[in-house]
């Protein structure tokens, strides 16, 4: 395995590599990086900085208060910590849920080993739980065709041995195995592989996408430039379209257009689902796809309200901040397929300690639980922050030592990842196809949602175009829509001209959408 590891570096491992100078923080989908000063020493990642750099909202207690207001339920402990820590438009979903009761989850992950380590399970974790919350679909994106491109591109256009596109889809499939074993609901997720999924409506909207995007627009958000292979240029399309509710017709019930199965009502993309709105959950290096995605949405043919977005920190190395776990440097991450005893070594061995050098300084002056990564490990997966509480304080103290906090870091780890382990386990192919399986998903929404006619939507069909609309196979027998499709499509057509005749304004600047 580490060799596979080891062909299919993830980014930042060159970016690490090659950090020797003085560099500034770079966080992008390729890179992840902390800012290196004059003496050589990588700095913690600056999160504020990156908010104000890419322009998100952090994420404040009143968000957490109206999160918990709207679900009724505490909000999940990486919230809590805000180790999902900002945002884009969260509010706006959570008004989508309070009024029409429904909304899309999307997230993805890009397979470029076929072992995920902790840091991987972060986002799905998250995911998972607020899945849970607002019993609301959700699609999970495999981009084993980003892996493969992006690894060609890393190693100067050669292909090395295991680097060929079907060893990717091939890491794409143990991924999503890894992905099931944290638990989601057969019932309301949809898990596919790029290589095995695309096309049909989800590649009507990747071309008009991507026909909205310029090689200066891609560049600038990537850094790609003259030697970069065309693949990699266009494969965003794909990562954003993704977010579209209408990319998966078969998801809500709709008819999907895709040889050699015809059925010309189909043809066309689904208006009605194109007005459904989506959450994000992500780590902040995905940002960019997302930003050019918002400047989007409602230039679409079928205009879709501007994503949501909610995103994360990285999980730190075992070396310390500064960077973030990566599958190419077993040492520097623990990998879901561990045994009791690497977890105990690695944490034993590798994990930088925000203890003092001595015992005695120690117990005098005290550790640090902030760049300790021991506890910061325990913030991410220990439930109970009256513990947490405990720990820091105790440490802070000094009562607590390094080798006690790696300890009760230790069996923490141990039972997630042997628990993790026992579910994988008995995730069959058969039960990873069930997933993969384009098909109608269930879900429920908010029960009390305030607009009149949401509830009866969800049931008998949607009338303005926001509901799962199980008769909806019956509709388009025409190829022009139900009457209520038509009305929605005037309706989007004419609001559709009026965005297109407005000056284009910057993201914070433009108007919500309805
Ligand atoms: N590009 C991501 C990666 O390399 C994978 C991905 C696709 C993703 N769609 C996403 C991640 C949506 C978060 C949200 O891991």
């Amino acid at each position: 395995m580490a060799s596979q590891e080891a062909v299919g570096a993830p980014p930042e491992v060159k970016a690490e590599a090659e950090a020797k100078k003085p560099t500034k923080q770079q966080i992008d989908p390729y890179n992840v990086a902390g800012e290196v000063d004059e003496s050589g020493n990588v700095q913690a990642i600056d999160y504020d900085r990156l908010i104000q750099e890419f322009g998100v909202q952090p994420l404040t207690d009143e968000h957490l208060q109206r999160f918990e207001k709207v679900t009724g339920k505490p909000a999940h402990r990486l919230m809590r910590r805000k180790l999902f820590f900002s945002h884009r438009d969260f509010d706006k979903i959570l008004d989508a849920y309070e009024k029409d009761g429904k909304f899309m989850l999307y997230t993805g992950r890009g397979p470029s080993s076929g072992s995920m380590h902790l840091g991987h399970t972060v986002p799905f974790l998250f995911t998972k739980e607020l899945q849970e919350l607002f019993d609301v679909p959700l699609v999970i994106m495999l981009t084993d065709d980003e892996k493969y491109l992006y690894t060609r591109n890393k190693n100067d256009g050669h292909q090395k041995p295991g680097n060929a596109v079907e060893d990717f889809l091939t890491f794409a499939h143990e991924n999503i195995k890894d992905i099931i074993a944290l638990g989601f609901d057969l019932k309301k997720t949809f898990i596919y592989s790029d290589y095995e999924f695309l096309g049909g409506h989800f590649y009507l909207n990747t071309s008009e996408f991507a026909s909205m995007v310029t090689f200066n627009q891609a560049s600038g958000a990537f850094g790609f430039g003259g030697s970069t292979n065309i693949g990699l240029i266009n494969y965003g399309a794909e990562q954003c379209v993704a977010a579209f509710p209408s990319s998966y017709p078969d998801l809500f019930g709709y008819k999907d257009y895709r040889a050699p199965d015809y059925d010309l009502s189909a043809k066309r993309r689904h208006k009605a689902l194109a007005s459904i709105p989506t959450l994000i959950p992500c780590a902040i290096d995905q940002e960019p796809y997302f930003r050019i995605l918002r400047d989007r949405c409602e230039r679409m043919t079928d205009p879709h309200p501007k994503t949501s977005l909610i995103m994360s920190k990285f999980l730190t190395a075992l070396q310390g901040a500064g960077g973030k776990m990566s599958a190419s440097d077993p040492n520097s991450a623990i990998f879901m397929s561990d045994t009791p005893n690497q977890i105990k070594n690695k944490i034993n061995r590798h994990a930088f300690s925000g203890g003092r050098e001595s015992l005695e300084e120690h117990r005098k002056h005290g550790g640090n639980p902030d760049i300790d990564v021991a506890f910061t490990y325990l913030s991410y997966f220990l439930e109970s922050d009256a513990e947490l509480e405990d720990l820091a304080q105790k440490y802070r103290s000094g009562e607590m030592l390094t080798g006690e906090m790696k300890a009760r870091c230790i069996t923490e780890l141990q039972k997630f990842v042997a628990d993790f382990q026992e579910r994988r386990a008995k995730v069959t192919h058969e039960v990873m196809r069930q997933y993969m399986t384009p098909r109608k998903l269930e879900f429920a929404g908010n029960p009390n949602a305030t607009r009149p006619s949401a509830k009866e939507e969800a049931v008998n069909g949607s009338e303005n175009g926001t509901a799962p609309a199980a008769e909806a196979s019956a509709a388009s027998k025409d190829g022009r829509g139900t009457k209520g499709e038509r009305k929605a499509a005037k309706l989007a057509a004419k609001k559709d001209q009026k965005l297109a005749s407005r000056p284009k304004a910057d993201d914070a600047a433009e108007p919500a959408p309805q």
